[in-house]
């Protein structure tokens, strides 16, 4: 009698908990590092909106900004365990997983955004997105912010004005590479440490975008900015395979949909951040800008091109040459 009410007890718990267990939506965690007043935050939070509305009760995404759930360094390693489904890291952060995305950050490549954008829609910028595929991940698309500018303690006009500086780096080896060319000390540290590293003067300056310099308050601790556009911190928006393979087909394709409606939302973002952020630099009064004539920026290139060649062989010529031609 009893081994027959524990079966009853078991058969009614197993009737009540399936339709329940069914009803339960997929959460797909999204983390990233920065604000949500930012490209990455605004798409972020887009994405969220436009699963609300089309997929109820099947997905959720749970947005988790400024390094609340994991910072840059943790966030890959996370994914991969399945305690986070999607980030969108900066490209200069995936060099464990892939030595080919390094081509992002060699200085000088991209004249602006619009050039890293025709390289990213052509055949080569595509292909780019499955170089972290045998390490378990998926590029399911790249994210623009905007061009990089240097920020410091001391104006920076010329390259010498930057020797023996020390300035926080993303964790690339292209970064490192660039700085030392200008016998600065870079320093690879997560950017949730950012702010605090250059309020306590533990560092001199770092190269971040206007939105970013803007958001995080960088420009109230570093009193000059310099308008170098040096560089570009664009995104590869990513999830792990055993997570994306795993969804029901019709829903993946649904996600897919509504993640690529929310870049091109961020990326509408990021243009208009590029030039409103800087206003709102220039109008705060903390901090000078430093433009550079034709002949100052000459000499940072003149500097910072050779790092090209360190890397030529592990980024790729072909890889570069279809890049720089993407300048027109
Ligand atoms: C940085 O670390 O400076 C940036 O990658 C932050 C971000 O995600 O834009």
């Amino acid at each position: 009698k009893m081994a027959m009410s524990v079966a009853a007890l078991a058969l009614s718990a197993a009737l009540f908990a399936g339709p329940a267990l069914a009803q339960k939506p997929i959460v797909i965690k999204f983390s990233h590092v920065v604000a949500e007043n930012t490209p990455k935050g605004q798409m972020a939070n887009k994405f969220r909106d436009l699963v609300a509305e089309r997929l109820k009760g099947k997905v959720e995404v749970e947005v988790y900004p400024n390094s609340q759930l994991f910072g840059d360094n943790k966030v890959l390693e996370a994914m991969l365990l399945g305690d986070v489904q999607m980030a969108a890291p900066s490209l200069s952060k995936f060099s464990r997983y892939t030595k080919k995305l390094q081509l992002y950050d060699l200085p000088f490549l991209f004249e602006n955004i619009d050039a890293v954008d025709r390289f990213q829609h052509g055949p080569a910028g595509q292909k780019l997105l499955q170089s972290v595929s045998k390490k378990g991940l998926i590029g399911l698309g790249y994210l623009h912010n905007g061009m990089k500018q240097l920020t410091a303690s001391k104006p920076l006009r010329v390259p010498e004005d930057a020797r023996g500086l020390k300035f926080r780096i993303m964790s690339s080896d292209v970064l490192a590479a660039q700085f030392k060319a200008l016998g600065a000390i870079p320093l690879k540290k997560p950017f949730s440490e950012v702010f605090t590293l250059l309020q306590t003067k533990a560092i001199d300056g770092q190269e971040n975008t206007w939105s970013n310099i803007y958001s995080k308050k960088f420009y109230e601790v570093q009193p000059y900015i310099t308008e170098s556009n040096h560089g570009v911190l664009d995104y590869m928006v990513v999830t792990s395979q055993e997570f994306w393979n795993g969804l029901p087909a019709d829903i993946r394709a649904e996600v897919k949909s509504a993640l690529d409606e929310a870049i091109a939302f961020g990326n509408q973002v990021a243009k208009e951040k590029a030039k409103s952020d800087k206003q709102k630099i220039i109008d705060s009064k903390r901090c000078t800008l430093i433009e550079l004539t034709p002949a100052e920026r000459a000499q940072w290139v003149e500097v910072m091109r050779p790092v090209w060649k360190k890397f030529e062989r592990q980024i790729g010529k072909d890889l570069i040459d279809a890049a720089y031609a993407s300048n027109q």
